[in-house]
C-alpha cells in the first residue's frame, strides 16, 4: 500500500470515526475558532492599525493560546474515550467508513463543527474586540484595579485628566508594543497572585519616549517665554499669616529664530546624564553636546574620573515633567494652595498649625482619615476656640472635609504611598529636581560647573514678602 493510503486507512479514518464525538468536536471547533481568531488578528497587526493595548495581550498571548491548546487537548481525549466505550460494547467496525461527503455520519459531524466554530468565532470576535475598548478606557486602568488606586486619584485631578493612560504608557512601535502585551500580562499575574510592589515602583522603565508623547500635544516650537509663578504660603502662627513669592521664570524654547533658548530650551536633546540609583536622584555625570559638536561633561566630585555606572540617558520632559499626570503634593503645598483659594478658610485661627498636623499625622487607612481628621479639628475648636464653633461652624466643617480631601488625593496607606514617596522634580524647594545637578558642585575641566545663578532660571521678583508690591503693580490680587 502507498504510504498517503496506508496513513488515509490506518489513521485518518479511525479518527475521524472516533472522533465524531461531543467533546472532541468541542475542542475541534475551539482551537479553529481560537485559531482563526488569532490569525485575523495578526493579520491585522500587521497590515492594519495595531492596537495600542497591553491587556489585548492578556486575550492574544494567554486566553486564546489556552483555548486553542486546551481544544486540540480534547480531541484525543475524546477519540480514546469513544474507543474505550465502542471496543466494550464491541461494535468498533472491522473497517472504518470511507471519507465520504455523501456518508451521512461523516456529513453531520462536519456540520456540528463547521455551525460550532462559526459561532465561537462570533463569540470570540466580539468579546475581544467590546473587552479590547473596554480595556482601553483609563476607567479600567485606573479604577478596576485596586494598585493604581493612587495614580488614578491623582490623574483625575491633573491637567491630563482627559489623556488616556495608554496615551503615555503605551510605545507605538512594533517593539515597544509587544513589550507593553509581555508587561502588562507579567503586571496583572502580578496582581492576580497578589505579588506586586507597594508603592508602585516609578521611573517607569518602559514608558514611551516622553518626546513621542508629550510633543504629540505640547510642540517645542510653541513653548513660551517665561511664566509668572505666584505662591501663597500660610504661617504656623494664630492669624495663618499669609506671604507670598512672585517668581518669572525663563521657559524660553524655540525662538523665532529657531534659537533654543531658556529652561527648555538648553536641555532638550542636549544633555545626557548619568543616574546611580533607581529612582534618578542621584547624577553625578552630566555631559552637554554644544553647538559645535563638542562635549562638556560636569562630574560631581565623588563622580571620579571616568563614567561612573548606572543608568545612561538623553534628558528628556520626563525627567523634569516626571509627575506630569500623578503629581502628588506636599502637605504644606497641599494645603497652603488650599487656603489661597479659599477651601479652607484663612480666617479660622489656626488652622494651618492643626491642618498641617492632621495631614501628617498618621492613619490606618483612608477610612480612619475620614472619620478621625473632621473630629480632632472640631475637638480642637471646641477645646481651644468654643467661639469659632457658634460663629463658624460651616467653615469648620468646610475645612476639615477640605482636609480630608487633599488626604485622600496623596497619601494611600493600602499602597504604602504618602507625603513625599513620588518625588516631584520640578523645581527645587522639596525635592533635588533642578539641584540634582544644578548644585554648583557639578565641574567641568574646564573649571565652569552647571550654575546654581538663582537668576539663570528665574527672576524673583519677590520671595516671601507679605503683599508684595509688584503684585499690586500687576492687577494680581
Ligand atoms: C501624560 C502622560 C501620562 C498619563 C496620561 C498617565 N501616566 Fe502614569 N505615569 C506617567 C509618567 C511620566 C510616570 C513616571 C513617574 C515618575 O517617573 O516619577 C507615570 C507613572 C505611573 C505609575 C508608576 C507609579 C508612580 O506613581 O510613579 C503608574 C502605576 C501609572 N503611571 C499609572 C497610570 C494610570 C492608571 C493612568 C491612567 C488613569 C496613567 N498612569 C496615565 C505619565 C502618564
Ligand atoms: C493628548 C494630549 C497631551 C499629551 C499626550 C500630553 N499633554 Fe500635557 N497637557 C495637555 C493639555 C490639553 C494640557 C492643558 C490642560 C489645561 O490647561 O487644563 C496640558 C498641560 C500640561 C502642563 C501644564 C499643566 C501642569 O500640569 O503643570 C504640563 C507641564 C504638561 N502638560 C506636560 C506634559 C508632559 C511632560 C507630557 C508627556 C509626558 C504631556 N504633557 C503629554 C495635553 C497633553
Ligand atoms: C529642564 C527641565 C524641563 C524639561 C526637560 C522640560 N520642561 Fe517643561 N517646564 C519646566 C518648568 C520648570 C516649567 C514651569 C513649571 C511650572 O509651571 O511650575 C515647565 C512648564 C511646561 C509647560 C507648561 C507651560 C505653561 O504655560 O504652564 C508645558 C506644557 C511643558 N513644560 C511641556 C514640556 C514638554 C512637552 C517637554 C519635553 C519636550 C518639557 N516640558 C521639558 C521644565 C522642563
Ligand atoms: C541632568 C542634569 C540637569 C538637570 C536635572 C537640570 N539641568 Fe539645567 N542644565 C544642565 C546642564 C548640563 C546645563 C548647561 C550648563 C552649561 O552649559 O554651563 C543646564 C543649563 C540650564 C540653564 C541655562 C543656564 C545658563 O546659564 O544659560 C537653565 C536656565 C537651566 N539649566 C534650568 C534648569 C531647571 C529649571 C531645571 C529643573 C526643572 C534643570 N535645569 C534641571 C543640566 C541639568
Ligand atoms: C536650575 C534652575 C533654578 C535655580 C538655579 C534656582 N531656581 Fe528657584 N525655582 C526653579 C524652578 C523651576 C521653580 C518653580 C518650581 C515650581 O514650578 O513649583 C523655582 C521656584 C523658586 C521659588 C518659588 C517658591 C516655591 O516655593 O517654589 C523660590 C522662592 C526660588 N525658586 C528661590 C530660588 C533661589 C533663592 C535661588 C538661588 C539660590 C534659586 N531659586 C535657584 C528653578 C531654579
Amino acid at each position: 500500500m502507498p504510504l498517503f493510503e496506508k496513513f488515509r486507512e490506518n489513521w485518518v479514518r479511525p479518527a475521524l470515526f472516533f472522533g465524531n464525538n461531543p467533546i472532541s468536536l468541542a475542542g475541534g471547533a475551539a482551537t479553529t475558532a481560537s485559531g482563526v481568531t488569532m490569525v485575523a488578528y495578526w493579520l491585522v497587526e500587521i497590515f492594519g492599525r495595531p492596537n495600542d493595548n497591553p491587556y489585548l495581550g492578556i486575550i492574544f498571548f494567554l486566553i486564546l493560546p489556552a483555548i486553542f491548546i486546551a481544544g486540540l487537548v480534547l480531541i484525543p481525549i475524546g477519540i480514546f474515550l469513544r474507543r474505550k466505550t465502542l471496543q466494550k460494547s464491541g461494535q468498533i467496525p472491522v473497517a472504518f467508513p470511507r471519507i465520504d461527503l455523501n456518508d451521512r455520519i461523516f456529513r453531520h459531524g462536519l456540520d456540528i463543527v463547521l455551525v460550532a466554530t462559526i459561532v465561537n468565532l462570533l463569540v470570540v470576535a466580539v468579546a475581544s474586540y467590546r473587552g479590547a475598548a473596554y480595556m482601553d478606557s483609563p476607567q479600567f486602568c485606573g479604577q478596576s484595579c485596586h494598585v493604581m488606586h493612587p495614580e488614578y486619584s491623582a490623574y483625575k485631578v491633573s491637567a491630563h485628566s482627559h489623556v488616556d493612560c495608554v496615551a503615555c504608557h503605551i510605545g507605538s512601535g512594533a517593539k515597544s508594543y509587544f513589550e507593553a502585551k509581555v508587561n502588562g500580562t507579567k503586571q496583572l499575574i502580578e496582581v492576580s497572585i497578589n505579588r506586586y510592589p507597594t508603592p508602585i515602583e516609578s521611573p517607569v522603565q518602559n514608558l514611551r519616549p516622553a518626546r513621542d508623547i508629550c510633543e504629540g500635544c505640547h510642540t517645542p516650537a510653541r513653548f513660551i517665554g517665561e511664566k509668572l509663578l505666584v505662591k501663597s504660603t500660610f504661617a504656623d502662627d494664630e492669624k495663618n499669616t499669609e506671604t507670598q513669592s512672585v517668581v518669572v521664570l525663563h521657559l524660553g524654547g524655540r525662538d523665532s529664530l529657531s534659537h533654543l533658548t531658556g529652561i527648555h530650551g538648553v536641555h532638550l536633546g542636549h544633555i545626557e546624564y548619568v543616574a546611580t540609583d533607581s529612582t534618578r536622584t542621584s547624577i553625578p555625570w552630566v555631559q552637554k553636546r554644544n553647538a559645535d559638536g563638542s562635549d562638556t561633561v560636569f562630574a560631581s566630585p565623588d563622580a571620579g574620573s571616568s563614567v561612573p555606572s548606572g543608568e545612561r540617558r538623553v534628558m528628556d520632559c520626563i525627567d523634569c515633567h516626571n509627575r506630569a499626570a500623578h503629581t502628588f503634593v506636599t502637605a504644606e503645598d497641599a494645603l497652603n494652595r488650599s487656603m489661597a483659594e479659599g477651601a479652607i478658610s484663612p480666617e479660622l485661627p489656626w488652622v494651618h498649625k492643626e491642618g498641617l498636623a492632621l495631614l501628617k499625622a498618621s492613619y490606618a487607612s483612608q477610612d480612619e482619615a475620614k472619620s478621625k481628621i473632621p473630629r480632632e479639628l472640631e475637638a480642637f475648636y471646641r477645646s481651644q476656640h468654643p467661639e469659632v464653633l457658634t460663629s463658624n461652624a460651616q467653615k469648620v466643617q468646610d475645612a476639615a472635609d477640605q482636609l480630608v480631601t487633599l488626604y485622600d488625593e496623596n497619601v494611600f496607606p493600602s499602597m504604602k504611598v504618602t507625603w513625599g514617596t513620588h518625588p516631584n522634580h520640578i523645581g527645587h524647594m522639596n525635592y533635588p529636581g533642578c539641584f540634582r545637578c544644578h548644585d554648583g558642585n557639578h565641574a567641568a575641566k574646564n573649571g565652569t560647573s552647571i550654575t546654581q545663578d538663582c537668576a539663570a532660571c528665574h527672576n524673583l521678583l519677590a520671595v516671601d514678602e507679605a503683599k508684595p508690591k509688584v503684585l499690586a503693580d500687576l492687577g494680581i490680587q
